[in-house]
């Protein structure tokens, strides 16, 4: 049987190519589009769908989430910019939570951790386009948070914020001589999609939630 899908979020950014991967992906059926700005809440969506994916704002996201899981329905957020511990302790279905849905970033973040055992120093620059609305961006204080507990050394973030950009970020390491440069770039949303849709699929059988990170539903 089809996972059922509702969007919340449908008509942003993120949303909309939610919307068109979960419509092209055939285990799946797109069942709700909730958005203010299409006159649909959340609340509306929520008795046809097994999973709701949330791509909205920081305010948004944590009320979403408990009201999804108040009615059983497992919650996938891409939502950046809350505290997940916000959702700790609810009952009744899963959450899931990441930061950044691309592999690419996903391994960016490992080759930083293990760098970070290593090297003397490190800051990290993170670049997006100018309507993000959350500084700095949630993959960089992911990798900031996991690199300092690695290495027991705080690790400063930059923020840019431009037209032209989507979402990028650099980590870069110095020490005695010499730097090393780990960088990751989504020049197009499409590089979410695949880590979107594998959440969904494995949302309902989480052995913990909330789970934060992508690397948790790999290999
Ligand atoms: N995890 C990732 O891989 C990843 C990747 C890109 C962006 N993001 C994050 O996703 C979020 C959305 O980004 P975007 O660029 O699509 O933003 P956007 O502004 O284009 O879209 C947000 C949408 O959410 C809607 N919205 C606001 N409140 C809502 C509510 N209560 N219920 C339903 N919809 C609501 C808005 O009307 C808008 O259409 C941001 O937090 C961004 O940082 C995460």
């Amino acid at each position: 049987m089809a996972i059922r899908v509702a969007v919340a979020g449908a008509a942003g950014r993120m949303g909309e190519t939610v919307c068109k991967a979960v419509e092209a992906a055939p285990d799946m059926e797109l069942t709700g589009r909730a958005d203010p700005a299409l006159d649909t809440p959340v609340a509306n969506v929520l008795k046809e769908a097994d999973v709701l994916v949330d791509f909205t704002i920081p305010t948004s996201a944590v009320a979403n989430a408990r009201e999804a899981v108040a009615a059983a329905v497992h919650v996938v957020i891409g939502t950046t910019g809350f505290d997940p511990n916000e959702l700790k302790d609810l009952k009744g279905a899963n959450v899931f939570i990441a930061p950044n849905f691309a592999i690419g970033a996903v391994l960016m973040m490992e080759f930083a951790i293990q760098a970070a055992r290593h090297m003397a120093k490190a800051e990290i620059i993170e670049l997006h386009h100018d309507r993000k609305v959350d500084a700095p961006s949630g993959t960089a204080a992911r990798t900031a948070a996991l690199m300092t507990e690695a290495s027991g050394r705080p690790v400063p973030i930059h923020s840019v914020r431009l037209p032209g950009l989507v979402a990028h970020q650099e980590v870069i390491l110095g020490d005695v001589g010499q730097t090393l440069t780990i960088r990751h770039d989504s020049t197009d949303r499409e590089s979410f999609m695949p880590g979107v849709l594998l959440a969904i699929r494995k949302v309902a059988d989480l052995a913990e939630s909330p789970t934060v990170g992508l690397e948790r539903l790999l290999d």
